[in-house]
């Protein structure tokens, strides 16, 4: 339901992404990995349209976000939710204020039903009674949690995620990574997912992407990419340190290989 295709996106010499196709299923959890720097928040952004790549389509529903610009993604952006990977909660407004204000800027919603839609959403990631607080009250596991329930205010058919558990503790990672299966199960949501808590995402994924150089290295089910006998993927899936992907050895070649021209 959302297909990539050929994307490429450049800053400057630096190539970045360099030619990434695949498609995320709907109603289905889409995992995406890759190492630091690989291009995955960059690949995010060009699929919720914030970001225009320099070449290829990102199609939702058959329609090319890349030949839309400002208000005629309008309809597009009312249909998706992004959790962002620094939050981005605004302080100085509570949880619920928070919760409401994509209700409050895109909808014409009278306040009494904005009331029960937020407590419906912070019900559903578990804050029922966080309401009145500031995020700088809350930790950063629950702060995530209010940032999911404001990605869920317009009752999203995608739900787009920039390492939603960086940063967390090892429970509070499997807490994330079960609420978005939930998310799916349950609603029907279709999740894209940029993550680092491989062996969580390996549990509940329905597809995996491992993005490396700019391209899709290799996609499949979490049976096929744990079956794989590519050391590359081998490597990222058990995190080991030695490898193809010698981090200390080859960081060099790493941007190396980033540059073009
Ligand atoms: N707006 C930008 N301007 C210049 N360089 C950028 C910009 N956004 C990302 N980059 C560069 O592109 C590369 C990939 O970034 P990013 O997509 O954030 O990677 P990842 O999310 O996989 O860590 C990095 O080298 C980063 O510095
Ligand atoms: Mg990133």
């Amino acid at each position: 339901m959302i297909t990539v295709t050929d994307l490429h996106k450049s800053f400057g010499k630096r190539s970045v992404l360099n030619g990434v196709s695949f498609t995320a299923e709907q109603r289905k959890i889409t995992y995406i990995f890759g190492s630091s720097g690989s291009g995955k928040s960059t690949l995010l952004k060009a699929m919720i349209g914030a970001l225009r790549p320099d070449a290829g389509s990102v199609r939702f529903h058959d329609q090319d976000l890349t030949k839309l610009s400002g208000r005629e993604l309008d309809p597009y952006r009312k249909k998706i939710g992004m959790l962002f990977q620094h939050g981005a909660l605004l302080q100085s407004l509570n949880v619920a204020e928070n919760v409401a204000l994509p209700m409050r800027e895109h909808t014409a919603l009278d306040e009494n039903i904005i009331k029960i839609m937020v407590k419906m959403k912070l019900e559903l990631v578990g804050l029922r009674d966080f309401e009145d607080l500031l995020p700088g009250q809350l930790s950063w596991g629950m702060q995530k949690r209010v940032a999911l329930a404001r990605a869920l205010a317009l009752d999203p058919e995608v739900l787009f995620f920039d390492e939603p558990t960086s940063g967390l503790d090892p429970v509070m990672t499997s807490v994330i990574t079960k609420l978005i299966s939930d998310l799916n199960r349950l609603m029907g949501i279709t999740c894209i997912a940029v993550t680092h808590a491989v062996g969580e995402a390996l549990k509940t994924a329905d597809k995996i992407i491992l993005l490396y150089r700019g391209k899709v290295l290799t996609e499949g089910t979490p049976q096929e990419i744990q079956a794989s006998t590519d050391p590359l993927v081998q490597q990222f899936i058990t995190g080991n340190p030695d490898g193809p992907l010698s981090f200390h050895a080859s960081s060099k070649d790493f941007e190396k290989d980033l540059l073009v021209g």
